[in-house]
């Protein structure tokens, strides 16, 4: 289903998913749609971001496809729940600390703006869980918790149950950033509650650059979406009637989709790409990753390599780092020379393999991870 060379090891879904073959399929037919707008019905406006939406809810477990927004991006679907989110001085935001930048810059901005405190907690170096301290650092005075469920840098896997019974318990809302996720670990929507579960769709949900999806929950209905855009309005499958200025927005999170939500080529393509991950499952996705891996953990640490582990370990997206005072300027080239594709993100090689991985890719990272020691 991939066209990955054989000689290729990509193990890097975390930075962006190949594309399966027959979304090319998909991609093409879409493409030639556009040479004949004369075929462009109206129903082609709205028919298929609602199944994109509906395979969406069906790969988040909840019945209401209305309840997910088509944005472009993460930045976009955050930007309209920081627009929403009145705070006051004093108040304060909990991140992670290192989130990617989408999921801080928004709340920087809230903070500044409203002169409050933006708690970035730090990975204990005690005992204690980083859960834990998150969890910690929420109190009274706490407007939202924003995070993953998977840190992007070297997928520590959170407890969002617990993390964000915490923030409810002080009325804070939750904001979930599911893109290094959702996919390929399951998300307990019903534990978590989440206020907000934003997906950019291009890792884990195996869709094409620039068009994710976001579910909002009941907070979010009747407040402000960033842009005032017509589609998302009352009857607006009515083009012949679209100058009756209309006030009322469609149902639940559909006023937070962006302008030109149809997006005749890359909708159809997002769409499939998650229609084939609930045909997969997302659970045997993440089962399939640690079958792949479970022989190989082992031998890394018996390398000198460390690598987290228990609860805060994901087998999907997960960060090597290198033994006592090694320097990764010497393995960057080691992994070319074994065509091995991971990144570097800050004292960690960062592994996220996917479906299309084997055994053979799996030979190729530890070869160059023995070639390091060795050296
Ligand atoms: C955790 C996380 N969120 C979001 C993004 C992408 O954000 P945006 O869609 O705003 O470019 C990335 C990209 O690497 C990411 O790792």
């Amino acid at each position: 289903m991939f066209d990955i060379p054989e000689d290729v090891h990509y193990i890097n879904c975390a930075y962006m998913s190949p594309l399966m073959n027959h979304l090319e399929g998909i991609a093409r037919d879409v493409i030639s749609d556009q040479k004949y707008p004369h075929k462009v019905g109206i129903t082609d406006f709205f028919e298929p971001s609602l199944a994109l939406k509906q395979h969406f809810a069906r790969l988040i477990r909840i019945d209401d496809p209305e309840r997910i927004a088509i944005i472009p991006s993460v930045s976009y679907g955050i930007a309209n729940v920081i627009s929403n989110i009145e705070m006051s001085e004093g108040q304060n935001i909990v991140i992670a600390s290192e989130q990617f930048p989408s999921n801080v810059y928004p709340w920087m901005h809230l903070c500044d703006i409203n002169k409050g405190e933006l708690r970035q907690i730090e990975r204990p170096k005690d005992d204690k869980t980083w859960s834990q301290a998150i969890i910690d650092r929420i109190d009274n005075n706490t407007t939202a918790v924003a995070m993953g469920h998977v840190h992007w840098a070297d997928g520590y896997k959170f407890d969002l149950p617990r993390i964000a019974k915490a923030a409810r318990d002080h009325g804070a809302l939750v904001i979930i950033d599911g893109t290094q996720s959702v996919g390929a670990l399951d998300f307990p929507i019903e534990e978590v509650q989440p206020d907000a579960l934003i997906c950019a769709g291009y890792k884990w949900l195996m869709g094409p650059y620039s068009i994710g999806v976001a579910y909002y929950g009941p907070y979010f209905d009747d407040k402000e979406p960033i842009e005032h855009n017509w589609i998302n309005r009352k009857d607006s499958d009515v083009f012949q009637h679209l100058i009756n200025y209309q006030p009322i927005y469609r149902p639940a999170a559909n006023r937070y989709s962006v302008g030109e939500t149809s997006n005749f080529i890359l909708t159809p393509i997002l769409s499939a790409a998650i229609e084939q991950l609930n045909t997969w499952t997302v659970s045997e996705i993440q089962l399939y990753c640690s079958d792949l891996i479970a022989n190989y953990v082992g031998k890394w640490r018996d390398m000198g390599y460390s690598i987290n582990s228990g609860e805060a370990f994901s087998a999907h997206l997960f960060g090597i780092r290198l033994p006592e005072g090694a320097d990764s300027i010497s393995l960057k080239p080691l992994l070319e020379k074994h065509n091995v594709f991971v990144s570097f993100r800050g004292d960690a090689i960062r592994v996220a393999p996917n479906v299309y991985n084997d055994h053979r890719d799996m030979d190729a990272l530890t070869n160059a991870l023995q070639e390091f020691v060795n050296s």
